[in-house]
């Protein structure tokens, strides 16, 4: 019998919602065939099952494509538009047909905010600058006005301003010194156009445990930047590898292993962050994460378009449990990607949608969105064999507004079920409801059976001081308390 402890008197703070962010990049069939129809209007059933998830902010247009995207290329009427080759991703056309009012109105729709990152690697800083403008500018200036041509008065709003991605790597293989000094220029010049709308500057971060990038940013551009990002993917091994659904024992453990490095990586980051910061409340945006694995047979290679299992959920309920637990730091945090790229929410095929093991995850999660943070903690046991060095549960907790509290876990063992004994100090619930989601390692939605794999009812009996479950092999649990 294993056990889970909460306590209803400690917390590390509020969960920012936006850490339940996603990430849509002119990649494959994210936009178009997933958000978007091929003329950049909205997909309907798709904004429909976002609005569902609550989906608190977006991330667009990149990613790799962030860094050659010219946003006046976007705009206007869109049989003007200029045709471009998506050099990052298989080469193909880009009809610019879905731009920045498109993206906005997909936000508008979903109810998210945005969150746009900037050309810093082949564009200028008159260009990025003009972008905010755009956007958020309420008078008369030539952005606002070329605005209004566009048929929209108002601005829009955006708070969220990413300055660049990766320029590690594919955003102009920049060294840390010399993209610091960058951001620091680009960051001056987006300016803000309203007192209330502050644009948000996020620097771009480290790849995975690249600390010396990270510190370098922070020490030479923290007066410039809100926050800094983080990009970590879980593999089962150190490049893309294997099938998203014929996969052994050892790959489900090594990614599992890969995705449980989060901890680690937030830890370490984290503290960098404070410790170079100056005193500056600097947040950590895991704007990239998910699994990568090799692309589905017979789909374009330079798609990204892999299937999701309850290997992925279990990857998504452990991360986020980690997330939850570090939201003095972790501000925002963006799965890749939101529509049939990596590891999505929704795949689509013609004018069929489904929805992924990842996707009932963020859904049984929700309620952690702008929840108090509680303290818990779950006596594990190691895993042997090939999953050696995981533990078999690990969970996160919080208090809503309204005193209901919720408590998620992510049970990592495939082979027994886990009894577990939730002990509960401080919360006094009137009613429990448990929901889980179970299945095969493998086992994952098609678009003949959009259900196989679904979140279902789990019994709990009351205890003296909290209550017990029967949680199944390789399964993401959520339990609502009630309170009396
Ligand atoms: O999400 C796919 C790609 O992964 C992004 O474009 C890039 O930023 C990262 O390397």
């Amino acid at each position: 019998m294993a056990q889970i402890f909460i306590n209803g008197n400690r917390s590390a703070g509020t969960i920012n919602k936006n850490i339940y962010g996603q990430f849509a990049e002119h990649l494959g069939r994210c936009i178009y065939g997933g958000l978007a129809n091929a003329d950049g209007s909205p997909r309907a059933d798709a904004v429909a099952a976002l609005r569902e998830l609550g989906v608190p902010v977006l991330r667009w247009p990149g990613g790799c494509f962030a860094d050659t995207y010219h946003w006046k290329d976007g705009i206007g009427p869109k049989e003007t538009r200029k045709a471009i080759v998506n050099t990052n991703w298989g080469g193909v056309t880009e009809t610019n047909a879905f731009g920045t009012h498109e993206f906005l109105e997909v936000c508008r729709q979903i109810g998210c905010d945005a969150y746009i990152s900037g050309n810093v690697g082949s564009g200028t800083v008159q260009e990025f600058s003009d972008w905010v403008e755009y956007c958020n500018m309420p008078g008369r200036s030539p952005m606002a006005d070329l605005r209004r041509e566009n048929g929209r008065a108002e601005p829009f709003g955006v708070r969220y301003w990413g300055i660049g991605n990766e320029n590690w790597g594919c955003g102009g293989n920049m060294r840390p010194e010399y993209y610091a000094d960058l951001c620091r220029q680009y960051a001056t010049f987006l300016r803000s156009y309203a007192p209330e709308l502050q644009p948000y500057k996020i620097a771009t971060g480290a790849s995975v445990a690249d600390y010396n990038w990270t510190r370098t940013v922070v020490e030479m551009a923290w007066r410039q930047i809100d926050a800094i990002s983080l990009h970590h993917y879980s593999m089962a091994g150190p490049s893309p590898c294997g099938s998203a659904t014929d996969f052994s024992r050892r790959e489900l453990y090594d990614v599992l292993r890969s995705a449980m490095r989060m901890e680690e990586l937030v830890d370490n980051h984290s503290r960098l962050i404070k410790m170079h910061g100056h005193g500056k409340q600097i947040g950590l945006v895991v704007d990239e994460w998910g699994t990568w694995f090799e692309v589905e047979p017979g789909t374009n290679p330079g798609f990204l378009y892999q299937q999701n299992t309850m290997r992925d959920a279990l990857v998504a309920a452990l991360t986020l449990n980690i997330f939850n637990n570090h939201c003095d730091t972790v501000v925002m945090a963006n799965i890749a990607q939101v529509a049939n790229v990596l590891q999505a929410m929704i795949l689509t095929e013609g004018d069929r949608l489904l929805l992924t093991p990842t996707y009932h995850v963020f859904r049984m999660y929700k309620a952690h969105q702008n929840a108090c943070q509680l303290e818990s903690y779950a006596e594990t046991r190691l895993l042997e064999g090939e999953a050696e060095g995981l533990p078999d549960l690990q969970v996160s907790a919080s208090r809503q507004a309204d005193g209901r509290v919720l408590v998620t876990a992510a049970h990592l063992d495939d082979a027994a079920s886990l009894p577990v004994t939730v002990r509960l100090g401080g919360v006094r619930p009137a009613a429990v409801q448990g929901l889980v989601l179970a299945g095969a390692p493998g086992a994952h939605n098609t678009f003949e059976a959009p259900a196989a794999v679904a979140p279902r009812p789990l019994n709990t009996l009351p205890t003296d001081d909290g209550f017990t479950a029967l949680l199944p092999p390789c399964s993401v649990a959520a339990f609502t308390l009630t309170p009396a």
